[in-house]
């Protein structure tokens, strides 16, 4: 029986998108709602069912004649409006939501940066992920067995039907754009350059095998550690907003010498202590330094003549701390929850 109605409902609708003028809509309401009609006669039989059964068919038959009702007396007037030519427009009633999409954390920590270092002179280079092991390490003063390498464990790619083991790498870090930028567009050079590296990490908090950084590099005549830290400072005001008290410390990194790390004021506590800052009351932020001779030379540059910096800034990093963000796996999650809210 049900499915009997289900049945006749299907029909009805069928026919219903088949009506183009009053007649056939009458025709159709005959042949669905008249005395001799389809639901009249299951109505008519309902006599002879059960108790529960009555109660059931009766009770859809009587819901699908007033849905038939309903769609004809609608039907109805949409005709009677088209013919007298005034089609009704309810001006009043809202419109359509349109869903707007969101600019994902990092790219907007990357535009205003890109926006800030455009503003000095910086050029915004692009650069491949998958790197070769060359330029990724080897002009960057990390040789083949240098312990470096063991720090910035990665991705080593083979190609098939290629003999290149071990001479890709899903890039580490932005850092092989250095040599790459120097050997195209030589001294002096002003270049920053945003982009996705990877490493072999197990994830956690505050690990992920993915995640962005943003290389910069200035190499001229006469460029000094003072130039470095001016940069680096309006950098810093630039993602903050506001003036932050910084340190620097010495760090080791093969490509540079001397080798930086600046550390910022704990943007959460002041300074105070809190687990953010591992109750230290500083952040590192950012390592940097002077780009070692033998990295100018392997870019075509004369480290003579010319001298230059470098840093490193972890753009995922900066993203966490600008909108106290906890957990970095939650960037590369899809989770709309998560990226609806920026
Ligand atoms: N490439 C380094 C890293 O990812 C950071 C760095 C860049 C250090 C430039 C110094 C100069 O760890």
């Amino acid at each position: 029986m049900r499915d009997k109605l289900n049945k006749i409902k299907d029909d009805f609708l069928a026919g219903l998108e088949k009506v183009k003028d009053k007649q056939a809509l009458f025709g159709l309401e005959k042949k669905y709602l008249g005395r001799r009609g389809e639901l009249a006669t299951i109505l008519r039989g309902l006599a002879s069912l059960g108790e529960a059964e009555r109660k059931d068919i009766g009770g859809l038959a009587n819901e699908i004649k007033r849905e038939f009702q309903g769609r004809i007396s609608a039907f109805r007037s949409r005709l009677e409006n088209q013919e007298s030519g005034r089609e009704f427009i309810d001006v009043t009633s809202p419109g359509r939501k349109v869903e707007g999409g969101h600019l994902h954390p990092v790219t907007l920590v990357r535009n205003d940066l890109e926006d800030l270092f455009s503003s000095m002179g910086f050029m915004v280079l692009d650069g491949p992920e998958l790197e070769s092991d060359f330029y990724n390490f080897t002009a960057l003063n990390i040789p083949p067995y240098h312990p470096a390498r063991d720090t910035q464990d990665t991705f080593y790619v083979d190609l098939p039907g290629r003999d290149n083991a071990g001479e890709l790498v899903m890039r580490t870090h932005t850092s092989p754009m250095q040599v790459r930028a120097m050997r195209k567009y030589g001294a002096p050079l002003r270049c920053i350059v945003p982009g996705r590296v990877f490493r072999a990490e197990a994830t956690d908090a505050v690990h992920e095998h993915t995640f962005e950084q943003m290389e910069g590099l200035m190499v001229g005549e006469n460029i000094s550690l003072a130039n470095l830290i001016a940069v680096m400072k309006k950098l810093i005001a630039g993602i903050f907003k506001r003036e932050i008290e910084t340190r620097v410390r010495p760090g080791y990194f093969p490509f540079v010498e001397p080798g930086i790390e600046l550390d910022i004021k704990c943007t959460i506590c002041g300074g105070r202590g809190c687990p953010a800052c591992k109750h230290g009351g500083w952040l590192e932020l950012l390592p940097a330094g002077m780009v070692h001779p033998k990295v100018l030379a392997y870019g075509n540059i004369d480290p003579e003549k010319y001298s230059g910096f470098a840093f490193g800034l972890g753009l995922t990093r900066m993203a966490m701390m600008r909108y106290g963000i906890d957990d970095i796996r939650l960037f590369n999650s899809g989770d709309l929850r998560f990226l609806e809210q920026f």
